[in-house]
């Protein structure tokens, strides 16, 4: 295995004359319109386009190189706003989101009338694809029905993103995978037969459950991690009409097929998601565990259902996030407790028949541990 690398997140600083310390002439060029600033060569290309060109669409998340929310085009390279001068940046063409809107206009997917959270007759829910994910948080029928579901989506991103982003696109956004994300990397997810990078590479987040030799990436969709225990079902619509996909099959493994990450066509659009009805769900969580508590993705999730009766354990339902390569209905672990006196042994024993088939790197091994702690301590917060 080689040494592993982080792929390059920063613009390449060219070498420039000394200038400053304080303020001096700046020209910069973002989205094809060109901005003469006048400011000190400390700041930030983030805090340039924010603060003097009113430029919002890259965001300040972290402020450190973690989240992402600022990332920006420089010369069509993915960059971190928050971790380049400004400065660096003149000569060179800028591009924000706001500059890919296509004449300043939302995607018109955004007028659809898909912004609905319905009860359903058998105490279940269905959630319109473009339900914002702090109303679906927020809805009475959620938090009195569906804890796991609240909370998932209370943990995942910030609020600005929680604000604005829709469920559907949560479900199908693509993998955090740096090695995807970075041009000069192998990445058979994107480009089939290539390789991946990530394998040998940086590979700290990545799965240990579902992996294959072709694709290691982690499911990234906070919020499919309940919704697969609650047997969710993918409501799509397209032009052979509409289907109801269970999550299973929404969300194959990537076996040698890395690049086909749900099975939803060229023109089909995920309509809504149906949660069926589940009483006992009145009592369950999500418990997230990360390096910090902000703007971090999370290093192992677990969502539980735990339906009690008497001290004994009936059907338990938990399911795996973040170190597996889908959603991961923790199916080896449900078996175990059935009908076991509830407590610590039997969720340990449970736990680690789940995680006996994990396949490790140097670099992620210790999220095999780490998913067997959360997923007792979830269990055991339950009773
Ligand atoms: C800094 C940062 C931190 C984040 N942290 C988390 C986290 O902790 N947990 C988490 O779960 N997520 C996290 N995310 C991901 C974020 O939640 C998703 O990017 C977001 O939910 C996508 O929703 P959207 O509505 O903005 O979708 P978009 O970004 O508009 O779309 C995402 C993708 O889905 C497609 N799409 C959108 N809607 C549909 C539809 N109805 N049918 C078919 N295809 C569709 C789009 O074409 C696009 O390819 C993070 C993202 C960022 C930038
Ligand atoms: S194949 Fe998967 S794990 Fe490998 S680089 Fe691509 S997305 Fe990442
Ligand atoms: S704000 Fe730049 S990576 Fe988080």
């Amino acid at each position: 295995m080689s040494a592993a690398r982080h792929p390059s997140r920063v613009a390449e600083t060219p070498v420039l004359p000394e200038r400053g310390p304080g303020p001096v002439k700046v020209t910069l060029t973002v989205n094809s319109t060109e901005h003469a600033l006048e400011i000190e060569p400390r700041v930030s290309l983030l805090d340039a386009l924010r603060e003097r060109l009113h430029l919002t669409g890259a965001k300040k998340g972290c402020d450190q190189g973690t989240c992402g929310a600022c990332t920006v085009w420089v010369d069509q390279r993915r960059t971190l706003s928050c971790l380049t001068l400004a400065i660096t940046c003149e000569g060179r063409e800028v591009t924000t989101v706001g500059g890919l809107a296509e004449d300043g206009e939302p995607h018109p997917i955004n007028n659809l009338p898909l912004t609905r959270i319905e009860d359903r007759p058998d105490g279940g829910l269905y959630i319109g694809a473009l339900a914002r994910m702090s109303d679906v948080a927020e809805a009475p029928m959620v938090r009195e029905r569906f804890p796991l579901v609240r909370e998932a989506l209370v943990l995942g991103a910030f609020a600005q993103l929680r604000n604005m982003a829709g469920t559907g696109g949560n479900m199908v956004q693509r993998t955090r995978c740096a090695s995807f994300r970075d041009a000069a990397s192998p990445r058979n997810k994107r480009e089939p037969g290539s390789g991946c990078g990530a394998l040998d590479g940086f590979n700290r987040g990545h799965a240990v459950l579902g992996v294959s030799d072709h694709c290691i990436a982690t499911h990234p969709s906070d919020v499919a991690v309940p919704l697969t225990t609650l047997d969710a079902r993918v409501h799509t619509e397209g032009p052979r009409g509409r289907r109801v996909y269970a999550l299973d099959d929404f969300f194959p493994e990537p076996g040698d097929t890395p690049h086909l990450e749900h099975p939803i066509e060229h023109g089909e659009l995920v309509v809504g998601i149906e949660v069926p009805g589940m009483p006992a769900a009145r009592t369950s969580l999500c418990l997230k565990v990360r390096d910090r508590e902000s703007y971090e993705f999370a290093l192992a999730s677990v969502a539980a259902v735990v339906p009690m009766n008497d001290g004994v354990i009936g059907d338990v339902r938990p399911a795996l996030g973040d170190v597996a390569t889908t959603p991961w209905r923790a199916r080896r672990a449900e078996k175990i407790p059935r009908g076991a006196p509830a407590g610590r042994e039997v969720f340990e024993r449970a736990a680690r028949e789940e995680l006996l088939p994990a396949r490790t790197t140097p670099l992620n091994a210790f999220k095999v541990e780490l998913a067997r702690r959360t997923m007792v301590r979830a269990l055991e917060d339950l009773l």
